[in-house]
C-alpha cells in the first residue's frame, strides 16, 4: 500500500490542475503563465472564489472588500498581538487565526485571506520592538503587506510579491489543500478548514522549505565547494531542500516564474548576485542529485527561487511560509467550498495490521 496516496484520485476540481509530466500548471483554465505578472491576486482570488459565494463582486470592488478585510482584522487582533509575538511567527499568525469567526460567507473568506497578510508584518514589528503599521484599505494586497513590514518598498517589489502571491494561489490536491478539504467536508467552517491547511504546510516537505533554502545557500557559500557540501547532505541521507516534488518530473513551472521575477528585481543589485550564486548552486544540486538517484528525476520546485524572492522582498526567512500561507489562502478557501458543495464527509479506511485480541472461548 502507498502510504502518500500517490496517484490516488481524492477529489473533482474545477480549481487547478498540475501536468507532472508536461511541467504545466492549470489554474481555472488558464495557464500559470497567463496569470503570473498579469493578474492582480485580487484577481485571482475573484477568479478562485467565482461560484463559490452568491453575490461575489467584480474585481475593482472585490479588491476594495479585501482591502476592507486586512483593516477590519487588524483592528479585531491588535489587542491580542502583543500575546501572540513571543510565538515563533508561522504559530503566531496561525493562533491569531483561530481567533477569526469560524462561518461560511463571503465576510468570513475575505478576512481569511486577510489575515496572514495582516498578521505577519504586525507580528515581524513586534518582535522587533517595533509598532505595528495599521494597513491602508485602498492600498494593493501586496504593496500593503510591504508597507505594513516597513523594510524596503517599491512599485516594482510590490509587483514581485503580488506575482509571488499569484503564483502560489493553487497548487492541486496537495497535503495543505487536502487537509483543508477533509475538515471542510465535515462542514466546519472556513476558518477550521484553513487551520488544517495551516498545520499541512507547515512542514519543511511542504511550505516549510524555502527558510531552509536560505539556510543552505548560506552554509554552501561559507565552505565554499557546492558540490561536495551537496554531496556530503546526501552522503547523510538529508534532502536537498528547494529539490524534488511528488507530481513534477520535470522543473516546477513556478520556479522559472519566480526565477524571472527575482531576475527583473536587479542585475546589479545585491538581488542580483544573491541569484548568480543561487544559479550555481541550482546547477550544481541538480548535477548531485542526478548521480546519486538516478532512478528518480529530481528537479527545482517552486521553493528554491520562493526563497530568493522574498529575501529580496525583506521578509527574515523564518517568515517564508507565512507568506506562501497568505498566497494559498486563496485556493485552500475554495476548495473548502467546493468540497463542502459535493455534501460528502470524506472518510477513507485503514488496513488494521496490529495484534489481534485473543478471542476467549
Ligand atoms: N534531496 C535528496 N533526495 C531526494 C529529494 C531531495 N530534495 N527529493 C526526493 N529525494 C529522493 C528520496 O530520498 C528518495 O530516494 P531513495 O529512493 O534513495 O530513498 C527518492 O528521491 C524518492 O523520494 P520520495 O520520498 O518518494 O519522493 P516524494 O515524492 O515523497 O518527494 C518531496 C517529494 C517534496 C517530499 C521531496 O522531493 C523532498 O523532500 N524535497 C525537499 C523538500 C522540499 O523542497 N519541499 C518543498 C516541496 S514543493
Amino acid at each position: 500500500m502507498a502510504n502518500g496516496l500517490d496517484d490516488v484520485v481524492a477529489a473533482d476540481t474545477v480549481l487547478s490542475d498540475v501536468d507532472g509530466a508536461g511541467g504545466h500548471l492549470t489554474i481555472r483554465g488558464h495557464s500559470l503563465t497567463e496569470l503570473a505578472g498579469h493578474w492582480r491576486y485580487g484577481q485571482v482570488v475573484r477568479l478562485l472564489f467565482d461560484g463559490f459565494f452568491d453575490e461575489l463582486p467584480g474585481d475593482a470592488e472585490l479588491e476594495r472588500a479585501i482591502g476592507k478585510a486586512r483593516v477590519e482584522v487588524f483592528e479585531r487582533l491588535q489587542p491580542m498581538l502583543g500575546q501572540l509575538a513571543p510565538l515563533d511567527i508561522y504559530s503566531a499568525m496561525r493562533a491569531g487565526i483561530a481567533l477569526l469567526p469560524d462561518g461560511e460567507e463571503l465576510a468570513d473568506a475575505l478576512r481569511l485571506v486577510a489575515a496572514p497578510t495582516v498578521l505577519t508584518p504586525a507580528l515581524l514589528r513586534l518582535t522587533r520592538g517595533e509598532k505595528p503599521v495599521a494597513p491602508d484599505a485602498r492600498a494593493g494586497h501586496a504593496a500593503d503587506m510591504l508597507r505594513m513590514l516597513g523594510g524596503p518598498s517599491s512599485p516594482a517589489l510590490a509587483k514581485a510579491l503580488d506575482t509571488y502571491l499569484v503564483t502560489v494561489c493553487d497548487h492541486g490536491l496537495n497535503a495543505s489543500t487536502f487537509a483543508t478539504r477533509v475538515v471542510a467536508s465535515t462542514q466546519a467552517g472556513l476558518a477550521s478548514a484553513i487551520l488544517a491547511g495551516l498545520g499541512a504546510l507547515k512542514g519543511p516537505l511542504h511550505g516549510g522549505a524555502p527558510g531552509p533554502v536560505i539556510e543552505m545557500l548560506d552554509a554552501i557559500e561559507a565552505s565554499g565547494d557546492a558540490a561536495a557540501w551537496l554531496s556530503d547532505e546526501i552522503a547523510r541521507g538529508e534532502r536537498i531542500m528547494g529539490f524534488g516534488h511528488r507530481i513534477y518530473r520535470v522543473r516546477d513551472p513556478r520556479a522559472d516564474v519566480l526565477k524571472a521575477v527575482v531576475r527583473r528585481l536587479g542585475t546589479r543589485s545585491e538581488t542580483g548576485s544573491r541569484l548568480a550564486f543561487a544559479e550555481t548552486v541550482e546547477q550544481a544540486a541538480l548535477e548531485v542529485l542526478k548521480v546519486a538517484k538516478p532512478q528518480r528525476s529530481i528537479q527545482t520546485n517552486v521553493e528554491f527561487y520562493t526563497a530568493l524572492l522574498l529575501e529580496a522582498a525583506g521578509f527574515p526567512k523564518e517568515a517564508f511560509s507565512n507568506v506562501f500561507a497568505a498566497g494559498r489562502v486563496a485556493g485552500w478557501i475554495a476548495h473548502a467550498r467546493e468540497q463542502q458543495a459535493t455534501g460528502r464527509l470524506i472518510r477513507p479506511q485503514s488496513r488494521y495490521v496490529g495484534p489481534v485480541p485473543d478471542l476467549v472461548a
